[in-house]
């Protein structure tokens, strides 16, 4: 691209950095259960985590994070206490999933809090773990609900 050579080297050299760091829009798109109020649930999770990213200084990253993991917070408890009402048999491990996923997210952002370093490297673990928890629990909790011609109540 002819844009490209009129940056001094050390710019250019930036702007990749830039691009090859800038996380992809498909990787906060989230697998769809086939639950409606958990799949919005999670796409909400999706948008809070990208927002994030998009903080301009340390009090405002700071502040997304802090919606972010209330809105994690409160949805965890809205399945736990769900997987409680209908005796999921899966409940109790599911419920230790909830608290290692908040722990790891925990963990890797503290650093990034006092930093504001690797913030994107960071913010894309979290979104592995948080599909990965997805996937592997949530998929299995959905197929339940479906199985047994349930109705998931967030308010139970
Ligand atoms: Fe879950
Ligand atoms: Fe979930």
């Amino acid at each position: 691209m002819v844009w490209v050579h009129i940056l001094p080297a050390a710019s250019y050299k930036e702007v990749k950095m830039v691009e090859h760091n800038r996380m992809k829009t498909s990787e906060f798109i989230i697998p769809e259960i086939g639950i409606a109020e958990i799949d919005s649930d999670h796409a909400e999770i999706m948008r809070l985590i990208k927002s994030t990213i998009n903080a301009n200084d340390k009090t405002q990253f700071f502040d997304f994070v802090v919606q972010a993991l209330d809105y994690i917070h409160k949805h965890f408890a809205a399945e736990e206490a769900f997987m409680e009402s209908i005796q999921y048999p899966g409940r109790r491990i599911h419920g230790i999933e909830h608290k290692s996923l908040r722990d790891f997210v925990k963990v890797y952002l503290k650093p990034t809090l006092q930093e504001m370093t690797n913030r994107e490297e960071i913010v894309r673990e979290c979104v592995k773990a948080f599909k990965f928890h997805v996937v592997e629990h949530d998929v299995p909790l959905a197929n339940y609900i479906l199985a047994q011609g349930l109705k998931f109540d967030k308010d139970k």
